[in-house]
């Protein structure tokens, strides 16, 4: 009768919406790894030293201050890269058995392969995950998060020249040879579909070019260029996989992914209209880095719509691309409504224009979920689990690690305000919810990271939000814990907190 009475507990638990449930940390697989995530550039500062080159977000952010809402930069920023003792020790105090973190370029390989490996560059790294390891924490390591060493940039317009290829793979070569003994987790490319489209479509991100067929700015550059970029990064990753499964994963028993940048999107109104829309939105953002990887070719709705502008992958490309994944990583904040801009015009200034597609957080005068401190990013947890079911779908049930997830607030001086952070508890608190019910329905999540330990630079918008489980004071350095890091605290030491 026991077993019974628990099989109806557990089926009435599977049916209730997240909300109405509560949170458990038992309830996620044993081995299940539960982070935080940063990356190089956001955090580390330290940019002129021990040898480092610059990189493409240093001379950015130099000379067009004014592109960054604050007109700041990162040359300091957290200062990470001095003081990453005192984060790892933040780390082991919140209870995170793992920690997403990326590798700079540019203080590898100060200017390419060309210019040969800096040793103070791979002590730093070396140092960082020994202290990790001594306090138990699992490195979940990232080669690339949109910065790279500035002379690549200049020389191959970033990801435009295909001999991007192989210093992508010296690169990770390198670090696989370093720190691989290690280090059993690794993505390559960190949001190639985002930074493609602010690089190449939008000109916002360094190299600024802006050119797509049905972009919001023509600057009569060639139209390909976001699609041939993509396509180099494509076979990037397939390069560094290779490598890494030929040579370096048996002796090391690690695995490699790619994390992707990923909405869910929800058709505006029923009509047939907006559902292929919202289903063209997931092919532009999702399908165009992943179908090559699993399929050898970029999604149907992207060759229709683009014809000639797409490359096309040669039988050669085809071959090196075959079973070059380990695990999916998802970057998810927010769900948002697709509209068709086919049938009707829109204002196609929306990242999504490329797919002629208008997303919209609002349907009848009501808001998809509450606003968050970025535009556009709302808090719909059941977008978790929607979007977790759909990737399960396509990619036949491949291993997902929710590489970050979080909730920004506006800067502000009032640290009392900064500080009980109610609304990213209330966040945290929902899409774990949400991902919990999706593994109780077979999803093979087995991770999750929270974006961000700290505050740091947020590119474009500098420090003008904030997305930290701790509050950085950028005068003096000082990390304060905020409401959500002991919520998370409690949270993985198995009590939640009693509000
Ligand atoms: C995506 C990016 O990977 C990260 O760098 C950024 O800070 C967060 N999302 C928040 O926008």
């Amino acid at each position: 009768a026991g077993t019974g009475a628990t099989a109806v507990l557990l089926a009435l638990l599977a049916i209730l919406p997240p909300s109405a449930r509560g949170l458990d940390r038992g309830e996620f697989p044993p081995g299940f790894l539960f982070g935080a995530a940063t990356s190089a550039y956001q955090v580390e500062g330290a940019y002129l030293e021990d040898g480092k080159g610059l990189n493409n977000w240093d001379v950015f952010t130099h000379a067009y201050p004014g592109n960054v809402v604050d007109g700041r930069n990162a040359d300091v920023t957290d200062d990470h890269y001095h003081r990453y003792m005192e984060d790892v020790d933040i780390m082991h105090k919140l209870g995170v058995n793992s920690y997403r973190f990326s590798i700079s370029w540019a203080r590898i390989l100060p200017s390419g392969r060309l210019g040969g490996v800096n040793p103070a560059g791979i002590a730093f790294y070396n140092r960082l995950i020994t202290a990790l390891l001594q306090k138990g924490i699992e490195p979940f390591v990232t080669l690339h998060h949109f910065d790279l060493p500035h002379e690549l940039e200049t020389r191959y317009g970033s990801w435009l020249g295909t001999g991007i290829r192989e210093e992508f793979a010296y690169y990770a070569d390198v670090c696989f040879h370093a720190f691989g003994d290690r280090v059993k987790f690794w993505t390559t490319f960190n949001e190639p579909n985002l930074f493609t489209k602010f690089e190449y479509m939008l000109g916002a991100y360094p190299p600024n070019r802006c050119s797509a067929p049905f972009g919001p700015c023509n600057s009569g550059d060639s139209q390909r260029e976001p699609y041939v970029a993509a396509h180099n990064i494509i076979m990037s990753h397939a390069a560094a996989v290779d490598n890494y499964k030929k040579n370096y994963q048996v002796k090391q028993g690690g695995s490699i992914g790619i994390v992707i940048s990923m909405k869910y999107y929800e058709p505006l109104t029923n009509t047939t209209e907006d559902i292929l829309a919202a289903q063209r939105a997931l092919a532009f953002e999702i399908h165009w880095f992943l179908d090559p990887i699993f399929f050898g070719e970029y999604p149907k709705e992207m060759r229709e719509m683009l014809s000639s502008n797409l490359p096309e992958f040669t039988p050669a490309e085809k071959l090196l691309l075959q079973d070059k994944i380990g695990f999916i990583g998802i970057n998810h904040y927010t769900a948002i409504y697709a509209k068709d801009c086919i049938s009707s015009p829109c204002n196609l200034k929306t990242y999504e224009g490329n797919a002629m597609v208008f997303a919209t957080g609002e349907r009848d005068g009501v808001q998809i979920g509450k606003s968050t401190a970025l535009f556009g990013f709302y808090d719909v947890p059941e977008g978790m689990e929607l979007i977790i079911k759909y990737v399960s779908q396509r990619y036949g049930n491949t291993p997902i690690y929710i590489a970050e997830n979080g909730y920004s607030q506006q800067s502000s001086n009032n640290m009392e305000h900064m500080i009980n952070d109610v609304g990213r508890v209330n966040y945290l608190r929902g899409y774990l919810s949400s991902i919990s019910s999706a593994i109780r329905r077979g999803a093979n999540v087995r991770g999750y990271f929270v974006w961000s330990l700290i505050d740091n630079f947020e590119w474009l918008f500098g420090f003008t939000v904030r997305f930290g489980l701790y509050h950085v004071d950028l005068a003096t350095q000082k990390r304060t814990p905020k409401m959500s890091a002991e919520w998370y605290r409690d949270f993985l030491t198995g009590s939640e907190l009693v509000e």
